[in-house]
């Protein structure tokens, strides 16, 4: 069934307190739930109280202490018919956590208990108005064996333990604070901390812990540094302080998602909590920060003020993004670094529109605030995340940092402890800087990637410069299509480069001077013209500085023109742009000519441009490593007319031995310039160099003799004293071997297993290595994969282990998954299938590689569908079964 946006009503009941009792038994634990419910005044009267349960067994049940011919369990809840107005309401039943394979509810990893509740994750615990508009106070009583489980841990302050008898023990939980039932969480077993104690702003001190299992303490010192880094960040930027006496994070290693902002108690999975030099690279670092980042600020964006219905997602999760990203780029280099921040963003801005575009031109499109799902957990998208992060960034490039800061104060003081809506955000915005945002309710409302087409006209004589945008969506998709109503309100930066390469100081007809450099002008009909005056010589057009909207920019630029941006544009994400933009057009003239079976004709321009970008030392390494990537071939597929990966693939790799050729010399000087030696350091600034030199590497093993490449790669792997040069290292030599034919990544690569078997994270790096690599033609990596699933060391309800191998290579291995025989997709069918049975949640994201199947190449597309009708007659979840569907019906 499909749930709407539209059929929302307000619960007929609330319920004010919660007394949860569990008996912790991995096989059959008993819960034992005491509510005070009451008639919602402000909602239609119903006679009887519907609660939501799911997978439970019942017990017995009462009503204020009395058992009641009223209550009646059944599949999916249990009514109380005619219930009273206010009522103790007490439900007794158990659950199985040990043989909960779906990680929603409580289960068993490793061992210890742990939960995960949002969204719908409460109701496999105990029965409950399961919904984020609910809101109760919830004290907890943990009962478990001592030797098994000697910690005990739920949200809020620890109020009372003791002994029981039997060996058995117990601690009481109580959460001062309302929230609704998602954000519950109890974990159990045996596992120690780091702590730390700090003072907040108002002087208060508060206890931090980071609860890991005793082999993992000394990978907790980076997430308790982001962790009160992020408290400081949001005091400083947000006036926001952190409400509990205790805050603790709790790393498990079987998790669907990356992390959980339960009230008080985080829970990570160990892939984005724990790090160190050894076993975590640059990018985990880097990642562990942000999420660390992002759920301790859910604390105010999405636990004091949560959502009133889970249409609302965005609410919390854009907003939090935002808040995550610019707490990221603050720790990068701080506000007065430029460069840094900028790194961050084109970072982000990859993300999205590696996960959002696509998602948006296939049949998941759905608006940042969709209208209707069948499964909420195939909801948590790139979309309601990121598309959502850039909504709530756009207040901020319209209103400034102050403006917005003024419209998150009216935020909080309207709306704190309450369940409200993404219109309620948007008001407050509205309402704190005096303007009407109706029109901009369409960034809510609408799916799709909206397009701006760009033309110019400069007026010598008149010394005018007309701007004229147009937008539009482009060749959207059905879904999307199916939401669009009318132009968007879209920020639009722009900045006018000369012929020097600065930047000229703007006036707009009308103004009666110049000011500044960088104008964000507002779009918000289907066409409309900027004049510039005064302007002395024909200008070179800066567009979407920053990426101040999420829309794709069409300007007609000469190769020359984006050579010129590449090297001077004052706006580092342009300088950026310009260089990818350079890089797309090449590659996509290269893919059609291999698309058609021509022969490849590259000309010198990106070489050019890679080679002033590379010798650049007034460029920090981090961004010219960025700019020396090319864009990604998931990305050149997306954007050929008829996807074909096998040529995208064959177009970058021809342009990165063309690249690895030309810049021979300059690649080997980098490489050398940008070592990293002595001891390891984990600041922007080293990672900046451990990546450019990364990249140099990459491109040396590209050549076809790679003999300095393997030298060099060779001699880093042995002396590394981090991952980040292990594995750039192993990769390089494994793409060189897959070139040459040769073995030279056999031994690192047996040695990097044995160096690390005992740690779970880097075997997963290990199986991502192989799954991704480059294939050879008499050994394709499906092969290498096929034989990978049966290592004793692969188990499939691992998410993090099923993601490192069969996720790496459905999803980022494209020449090799489209492989033209089809086994790609057979494979992928079995493992959806597979995973359905187990893990309905993580085949439902397996499943979505498939879901752009229609814009492949005939032969391709059709054995898709073929693949997708197989998943669909065969596959039993909700969740897979909305997403195969939407993909045939597309
Ligand atoms: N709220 C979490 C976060 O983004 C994500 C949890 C999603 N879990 C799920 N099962 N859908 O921080
Ligand atoms: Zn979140």
């Amino acid at each position: 069934t499909t749930i709407l946006r539209a059929d929302y009503a307000a619960p007929a009941f609330l319920i004010d307190t919660v007394a949860l009792e569990f008996d912790l038994v991995p096989e059959r634990t008993v819960v034992r739930n005491t509510m005070r419910v009451r008639r919602n005044p402000a909602a239609g009267r119903a006679s009887n109280l519907e609660l939501v349960g799911e997978q439970l067994e019942f017990i017995s049940a009462a009503i204020d202490g009395h058992p009641s011919a009223a209550i009646r369990a059944h599949e999916g809840g249990l009514t109380v018919n005619d219930a009273p107005d206010a009522f103790e309401l007490t439900i007794t039943g158990a659950c199985s956590p040990a043989a909960n394979t779906t990680l929603m509810g409580l289960y068993v990893s490793g061992g210890n208990f742990c939960t995960q509740c949002e969204a719908q994750g409460f109701r496999r615990i105990t029965w409950f108005l399961d919904r984020p508009d609910v809101m109760a106070t919830f004290t907890v009583t943990l009962r478990a064996d001592k030797d098994a489980c000697p910690v005990l841990l739920s949200n809020g302050n620890l109020i009372e333990q003791g002994d029981l008898p039997d060996g058995r023990h117990y601690a009481k939980w109580e959460d001062p604070f309302k929230k609704p039932s998602y954000l519950f969480a109890l974990v159990a077993g045996k596992l120690v901390a780091l702590e730390e104690r700090i003072r907040t702003g108002s002087g208060k001190e508060k206890l931090l812990q980071v609860w890991v299992k005793p082999q993992d303490l000394d990978k907790t010192g980076h997430a308790m540094d982001s962790l009160v880094r992020s408290i400081h960040w949001d005091e400083e930027r947000f006036g926001l302080e952190l409400d509990l006496d205790r805050f603790m994070i709790v790393a498990v290693s079987d998790f669907n998602m990356g992390a959980m902002e339960n009230k008080g108690l985080n829970i990570f999975n160990t892939k984005c909590i724990l790090a160190n030099p050894e076993t975590a690279t640059d990018t985990d670092f880097a990642n562990i920060e942000s999420i660390v980042g992002h759920e301790y600020f859910h604390n105010w964006t999405g636990n004091r003020v949560t959502c009133r219905d889970w249409f609302q997602l965005s609410l919390k999760e854009g907003l939090t993004v935002f808040r995550d990203q610019e707490f990221s780029a603050a720790m990068s280099g701080g506000n007065e670094n430029e460069a840094a921040r900028a790194t961050k963003r084109i970072e982000d801005v990859c993300v999205l529109r590696q996960m959002q575009f696509g998602e948006d031109a296939g049949p998941m499109a759905h608006p940042v605030r969709p209208e209707s799902y069948v499964e909420i957990n195939n909801f948590y998208t790139a979309t309601v995340y990121r598309k959502g992060a850039e909504v709530v960034r756009m207040y901020q490039t319209l209103f400034g940092r102050e403006g917005f800061r003024k419209g998150m104060d009216l935020y909080f003081q309207r709306h704190d402890g309450q369940a409200v809506t993404c219109d309620d955000f948007r008001q407050a915005m509205a309402d704190a800087n005096g303007r009407d945002l109706s029109q901009f309710e369409r960034w809510y409302s609408q799916a799709g990637t909206p397009r701006v087409r760009v033309t110019t006209q400069y007026d010598e004589a008149g010394r005018r410069y007309r701007v004229t945008l147009a937008q539009d969506y482009g060749d959207a998709s059905p879904a999307a299509r199916a939401t669009q109503s009318g132009p968007l309100l879209i920020p639009f930066s722009i900045g006018l480069v000369g012929q020097d390469g600065a930047d000229m100081p703007l006036r707009l007809e009308g103004e009666r001077e110049a000011g500044g450099t960088t104008r964000v002008l507002e779009l918000t009909e289907a066409q409309q013209c900027f004049t510039f005056i005064d302007v002395p010589e024909k200008p070179l057009p800066s567009l979407l500085r920053d990426f101040s909207a999420p829309a794709i920019v069409e300007y007609d630029y000469g190769n020359d023109e984006l050579a010129f941006l590449l090297a001077h544009d004052s706006d580092p994400f342009n300088r950026w742009e310009a260089g990818q933009r350079l890089a797309t057009r090449e590659l996509l003239t290269l893919a059609e000519q291999a698309a058609d079976g021509r022969s490849f004709d590259m000309s010198d321009a990106l070489v050019e441009a890679f080679r002033s970008v590379l010798t650049d030392e007034s460029l920090s390494p981090s961004f010219r490593a960025l700019a020396l990537m090319l864009p990604t071939e998931t990305y050149l597929a997306e954007r050929m007319a008829v996807s074909d990966p096998a040529a995208a693939h064959a177009a970058r790799r021809f342009a990165r031995r063309r690249l690895s050729e030309a810049l021979r010399q300059e690649w080997l000087a980098a490489y050398e310039r940008h070592l990293t030696p002595g001891a390891y350091e984990a600041t922007p600034e080293a990672a900046g160099h451990r990546g450019l030199k990364g990249s140099a590497l990459m491109y040396l093993s590209e050549l076809d003799d790679p003999a300095d490449a393997v030298r060099l790669a060779t001699r880093q792997y042995d002396i590394a004293n981090n991952v980040t040069d292990r594995m750039g290292a192993l990769s390089a030599l494994m793409n060189a071997a897959a070139g040459k034919g040769g073995d030279f990544a056999k031994r690192p690569l047996d040695d990097f297993y044995a160096r690390f078997e005992h740690d779970p994270l880097v075997i997963d790096k290990w199986f991502a290595l192989q799954a991704t690599q480059r294939g050879r033609a008499e050994r394709p990596v499906i092969d290498v994969v096929r034989g990978l699933m049966q290592h004793p060391a692969f188990n499939l309800k691992n998410p993090n282990r099923a993601r490192a191998l069969i996720f790496s290579f459905c999803g980022a291995n494209p020449a090799q998954f489209h492989a033209a025989n089809g086994s790609g997709y057979a494979f992928w069918a079995e493992q959806v299938l597979a995973l359905d049975a187990i893990n309905p949640q993580v085949a439902a994201r397996l499943a979505r590689t498939l879901e752009l199947w229609r814009r492949f190449t005939p032969a391709l597309s059709a054995q898709m569908r073929a693949a997708l009708e197989q998943v669909n007659a065969d596959a039993k979840s909700r969740d897979v079964c909305e997403i195969v569907q939407k993909a045939l019906a597309s």
